[in-house]
């Protein structure tokens, strides 16, 4: 595991991704083409696990990873914490060398706070990601994330300060504006002031998840620019991703609140939610969420992260099968003193009771 204070201290800091640290074949490229020319370096991933703040932290990446997703993204990091404070970077961000492609997001509103803080996390990961879509009252009071929809003439500044500056690509995570050609006029400003990739939450500010995402509007946006762009929104399983892809002509998609139920998604496992019958070619496909959940469990013994993040995932993926419980959820939840060992147990408690929410895979089409 690398924790990123680290960084300033090997001296990793490289030269910038537009010019300096390129080859000479490089440098006669267009700034579209580099941005592809780098996304094939990375093996054109097209299943990616979204930011997702208390949720993708290293293990649960490493989880995901394992189960088919081909990049993620940290969770947002607060740009002007990460560039003050060493307790913030050592508390927030780990990585480890199997972590990549990795995105590492910032949200913030200064630019020069912003690239200090990018400086950090240049040589860990693949992109720098500015965080424009959290619609969240904490985002409106810092004035960061979806907020900055209001002034995009920082958001220029923004972008332009890392992709001048940095020796890795900008990318930019966005909502929609409610019409159509403003967030068309949004993006194309993006990519001129020198972001190189654009992952699309197909929801305005104001619309909640449970309002479905509008893949037409990412097909316009991925139309009007030149840069690899990436869709979000309403992918719940593989069927999923394949409509989305195809809707799009996206590169890629991002998934967030499925994944927290369901780590293995992108490896084609599905819950029984998704599954009609024995009609429609899935069969159990002899994994679980216990046993998910206890794999994730290891990773975090590995790479460690606070005891309130564990504790969300081993609900967000035992969620079912506590409801069938309550007095082992009660339990859980009145635990005071949490450890692996206690949650291993709880794990083997609710098997040894029978029931079983397996998850599915297509055997046959
Ligand atoms: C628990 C949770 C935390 C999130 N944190 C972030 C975040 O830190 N940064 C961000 O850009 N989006 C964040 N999001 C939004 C997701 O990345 C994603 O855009 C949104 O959930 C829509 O994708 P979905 O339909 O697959 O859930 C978060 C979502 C969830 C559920």
């Amino acid at each position: 595991m690398v924790p990123v204070a680290t960084a300033a201290a090997m001296g990793c800091r490289m030269q910038n991704f537009s010019a300096a640290n390129t080859s000479s074949e490089e440098q006669h490229l267009t700034s579209e083409e580099k941005a592809w020319a780098h996304w094939r370096k990375l093996k054109q991933p097209k299943l990616i696990v979204a930011p997702m703040y208390e949720g993708s932290e290293l293990p649960f990446r490493m989880l995901c990873r394992k189960y088919g997703a081909e990049a993620a993204y940290t969770p947002m990091l607060h740009s002007r914490n990460f560039a003050q404070s060493e307790k913030y970077r050592s508390r927030e961000f780990s990585t480890c060398k199997e972590d990549r492609p990795l995105f590492v997001q910032f949200c913030g509103n200064d630019p020069d706070i912003l690239l200090e803080a990018a400086y950090r996390v240049e040589s860990f990961c693949d992109y720098v990601d500015i965080n424009l879509g959290c619609p969240q009252r904490i985002a409106s009071r810092g004035n960061y994330g979806a907020f900055l929809m209001d002034d995009l003439p920082l958001v220029k500044s923004l972008v332009e300060k890392l992709a001048t500056n940095l020796s890795v690509p900008v990318s930019c995570k966005i909502r929609l504006f409610p019409v159509l050609q403003d967030t068309i006029n949004y993006v194309k400003m993006l990519e001129d002031a020198g972001c190189s990739l654009i992952a699309v939450h197909g929801r305005t500010r104001t619309e909640r998840t449970r309002e479905r995402a509008n893949w037409d509007a990412i097909k316009s946006i991925k139309t009007a620019v030149k840069i690899p762009v990436l869709a979000n929104g309403n992918v719940r399983h593989m069927d999923d991703v394949q409509n989305c892809l195809e809707t799009t002509g996206a590169e890629g998609v991002l998934s967030a609140e499925s994944l927290l139920d369901n780590p293995a998604l992108f490896a084609g496992f599905r819950g029984g939610e998704w599954v009609v019958d024995g009609s429609d070619g899935f069969e159990d496909g002899k994994l679980d969420r216990g046993r998910l959940v206890v794999e994730y469990l290891k990773l975090c013994e590995k790479y460690p992260v606070r005891w309130g993040i564990i504790v969300a995932h081993v609900y967000g993926m035992l969620r079912e099968w506590l409801a069938m419980h309550p007095d082992v959820r009660d339990d859980f939840n009145k635990e005071k003193n949490l450890s692996f060992e206690y949650l291993y147990r709880m794990v083997d408690q609710l098997r040894a009771r029978g029931l079983r929410f397996p998850l599915y895979v297509k055997t046959r089409t």
